[in-house]
């Protein structure tokens, strides 16, 4: 559920009609709702009642505007980062430094530091040439890193390949056969307290099983992790659970996800990590476009609006579905191409969807798009970064500004020695 709707004909983020925003901030622009992703939280972690001891970790690659960072830190999240750019977002956002969780299979030595100097709570080591520059760092500076080992327990996630994360040839965590091995070798290192092990499959999971198979194969690990004499008290589940995208569909509900998660780790005795980004902050955003002109086509009329890949990439780099529907719908619908103004046939939103009825000037949004939207941008054929606005109520801030593509060319120097 989301709260963007219809009120007298006119799309609304909660009671802030969409025409006002565009009026006042220009499009196109990222419009957030607080309700929504504070709904979406609660809904989370109350599919988790069934899980005694845990930390949800909001993916901050999915949206790491500082504002949405905010509404979720009072919700008592923390956060997964995957470089020191997303760790100072979520310490600016006030999040506890123990409430971090840093992921990603090439922090570079420059980022440990200053993520141990914050003393995040949990480094996700992804092989073991990381764990054992992270040791060293950490006895150089003299501090114990809390760490866990992330598995790849080779389980086809059932997403699309360029978002599947934990099938044997996929770059991330250590192999499941070789885990007791290197984590032997890593947890006999002093300056590492090596207290876990963590998992993620990958994104967009439309099913559970995938997740079940692979949680099944940790709890197996952790059983023997704990015969061979190690201590484990945390174990990190990712995240990956979709979000439907277009009526009719149905990915696993929270409290779906939750029941499994309780029934599979019942008996492992840990903290459970959890690192959900999509299903928070996906359907609590949308894109709002206008449309630039009408142009006819061989077999549909091309709706050209001023949003292009460059702001929205997901449909160009994995083919995405995203909801196109109109500000001021009229009833009445149209089959168009849906294409933005970058020069390149990529940059097309959707061919030959059913939509509705759109003219030149006309307001429209792109649903589903507060995950893996603004975050994503680029400043490709010299366009600028987006705006961010996050709606509360009646009332409405601008949580980034636009950034104009005059503002990127004002970084760029041609040298002395070219003029
Ligand atoms: N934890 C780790 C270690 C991750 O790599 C990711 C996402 C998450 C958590 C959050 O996953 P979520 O709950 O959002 O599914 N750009 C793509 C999605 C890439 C996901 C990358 N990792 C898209 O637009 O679909």
């Amino acid at each position: 559920m989301d709260h963007f709707a219809l009120k007298d004909g006119v799309m609304h983020a909660e009671d802030v009609p969409l025409p006002r925003i565009a009026e006042e901030v220009g499009t196109p622009v990222y419009v957030y709702s607080r309700a929504t992703l504070e709904r979406h939280a609660q809904v989370f972690r109350d599919g988790l009642a069934g899980v005694p001891d845990k930390l949800i970790a909001f993916a901050v690659k999915s949206n790491p505007n500082l504002a949405v960072l905010k509404v979720l830190q009072r919700q008592g999240y923390g956060a997964d980062v995957v470089s020191v750019g997303e760790m100072r977002r979520a310490l600016a956002a006030g999040m506890a430094p123990d409430k971090i969780v840093f992921s990603g299979v090439g922090k570079t030595r420059r980022e440990i530091a200053e993520a141990l100097e914050a003393g995040i709570g949990q480094f996700n080591i992804e092989s073991e040439e990381e764990g054992l520059e992270l040791a060293e760092l950490a006895a150089e500076m003299g501090v114990t890193a809390q760490c866990a080992l992330r598995i790849n327990p080779d389980v086809d996630a059932g997403t699309h390949d360029k978002i599947s994360t934990g099938k044997a040839d996929n770059k991330f965590g250590v192999p499941i056969d070789q885990a007791g091995q290197i984590f032997g070798l890593l947890a006999s290192k002093p300056s590492v307290n090596l207290r876990g092990v963590a998992v993620h499959i990958g994104s967009q999971l439309g099913d559970l099983a995938p997740l079940e198979r692979a949680f099944t194969k940790l709890g197996g690990l952790v059983t023997s992790l704990r015969g061979a004499g190690h201590a484990i008290t945390h174990v990190d589940l990712g995240g990956g659970l979709g979000v439907p995208y277009k009526a009719g569909e149905h990915p696993p509900s929270p409290s779906e996800y939750g029941e499994m998660v309780a029934r599979v780790t019942k008996d492992w005795g840990v903290t459970l990590i959890f690192e959900p980004g999509r299903v928070i902050a996906g359907n609590a955003g949308v894109l709002l476009t206008r449309v630039v002109r009408i142009k006819r086509g061989l077999n549909n009329p091309f709706v050209i609006v001023d949003a292009a890949m460059n702001d929205l990439a997901r449909p160009a780099l994995y083919g995405a579905y995203h909801d196109f529907v109109a500000v001021g719908p009229n009833g009445a619908k149209m089959t168009a191409n849906i294409v933005g103004p970058i020069c390149e046939t990529g940059d097309t939103f959707a061919m030959g969807r059913d939509c509705d009825r759109l003219e030149s000037g006309d307001l429209a949004v792109f649903r589903t798009a507060g995950a893996y939207g603004a975050t994503m941008a680029s400043s490709y054929n010299s366009r600028g970064f987006v705006a961010e606005v996050l709606v509360d109520g009646d009332k409405f801030a601008v949580v980034a500004d636009r950034i104009e593509a005059g503002a990127i060319m004002d970084a760029e120097r041609v040298p002395e020695w070219l003029a």
